[in-house]
C-alpha cells in the first residue's frame, strides 16, 4: 500500500497517518519468525461498531438465563429462553443449524466439557454445575459467551472448580494487551489451573470472531508465554478455557456428534468472555 493511499482500515485517512508505523512494527515482529495477524481479522471502527451491538444482546440473552435459570428446569427450556430472547430482540442464535447443531444454545453440564445439546430430558437438579454458551448475530456481526451457573446448593468440589475457572480467565484477560502474544494469556492460565491441581483442555480452544462465528486465530489454552499470534489493536477473539478436574482428555459422544464428555468422568467447567483488543490494554465485549 503506497503512503498516500487512503489506510486499509477504513478509517478514511491516508495510510501515511494511519496504520503505515504500525504495519512496519507488525513487519519487523514477522521478520523476527513471530506469527503475527492478517489485515482481515484486524476490525475497523465500523466494524467493532457492528460487533459491539451484537455483543450487547448477546449479554443481555445471558443476563436473561440467568434471571430464569432454576433446579427442575430442563436444558431445552433454557434453549427456549435463548431462542425468543434473541429473535425478539432482532437477533438470531449463531448455533442453530451451525454445522447442524439442532439447538439455539449449549448447555453442558458437570461431566460435559462442552456443545452439551439442550434436551426436555435433561432437568437441572441442586447440585449441578452448568455451562450455558450463548452466540449472537446482528446484522451479520457475530458474538459469543458463557457463563457458569451452579443450581441450588453444590459441593466445594464443584465450586471451586468454578471459582478457580473464573480465576483462569480473568487472569487470562489480564494479559490480553497489545504486542503480547496469545501463548501470554495461554500460559495464566494454564499455570493457575495446574497450581490448583486442574488441568485445562488442549484441543479444543478459543477463536477469532467478529465479521464469521469462527475465524483465525485458533486460541490455545496451553500454549507458552511469548508464543503463538501477536495481539494488535481491533482484533476480537474468545477467552474461553475448558478447565477439568481430574485429566484433560475428553471424547465426543457417538449419538449426537456433538457432546463432548472427559474421559475419566470428572467435572469440567468453562467460562468464556470475548474481547477487543484495545490500544492500552482489552475490552470486554461480552461475558
Ligand atoms: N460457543 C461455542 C464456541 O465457542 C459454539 C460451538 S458451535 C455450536 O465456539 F454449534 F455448538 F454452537
Ligand atoms: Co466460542
Amino acid at each position: 500500500m503506497q503512503r498516500n493511499e487512503l489506510c486499509w482500515c477504513g478509517s478514511g485517512k491516508k495510510y501515511k497517518k494511519c496504520h503505515m508505523a504500525f504495519d512496519e512494527k507488525i513487519a519487523m515482529h514477522a521478520d523476527a519468525g513471530e506469527i503475527v495477524p492478517p489485515h482481515k481479522i484486524i476490525k475497523t471502527p465500523k466494524q467493532i461498531e457492528g460487533i459491539r451491538k451484537s455483543a450487547r444482546l448477546n449479554t443481555a440473552v445471558l443476563d436473561h438465563v440467568t434471571a430464569h435459570i432454576h433446579a427442575g428446569m430442563s436444558t431445552e427450556e433454557i434453549d427456549q429462553l435463548v431462542y425468543n430472547f434473541t429473535v425478539e430482540h432482532g437477533g438470531i442464535p449463531a448455533p442453530l443449524h451451525y454445522q447442524g447443531f439442532p439447538k439455539s444454545v449449549c448447555t453442558s453440564l458437570n461431566n460435559e466439557v462442552c456443545h452439551g445439546i439442550p434436551d426436555e430430558n435433561i432437568i437441572l437438579i441442586d447440585g449441578d454445575i452448568i455451562n450455558v454458551d450463548v452466540s449472537t448475530i446482528v446484522d451479520g456481526y457475530f458474538s459469543d459467551a458463557s457463563r457458569m451457573f451452579q443450581i441450588g446448593e453444590v459441593s466445594e468440589r464443584a465450586a471451586r472448580l468454578v471459582r478457580v475457572t473464573q480465576e483462569c480467565v480473568e487472569l487470562g484477560l489480564a494479559q490480553a494487551k497489545p504486542w503480547n502474544h496469545l501463548g501470554d494469556i495461554a500460559d495464566a492460565i494454564n499455570t493457575h489451573a495446574q497450581e490448583n491441581g486442574y488441568s485445562v483442555v488442549i484441543d479444543i480452544g478459543g477463536h477469532g470472531i467478529g465479521l464469521e462465528f469462527h475465524e483465525t486465530p485458533f486460541v490455545s489454552y496451553v500454549t507458552p508465554k511469548g508464543s503463538e499470534m501477536l495481539l494488535v489493536p481491533g482484533m476480537t477473539f474468545t477467552i474461553e478455557p475448558m478447565i477439568n478436574e481430574g485429566g484433560p482428555d475428553f471424547y465426543v459422544d457417538e449419538d449426537n456428534g456433538w457432546t463432548v464428555y472427559t474421559e475419566d468422568d470428572g467435572l469440567s467447567a468453562q467460562i468464556e468472555y470475548m474481547v477487543l483488543i484495545t490500544e492500552d490494554g482489552a475490552e470486554v465485549l461480552t461475558k
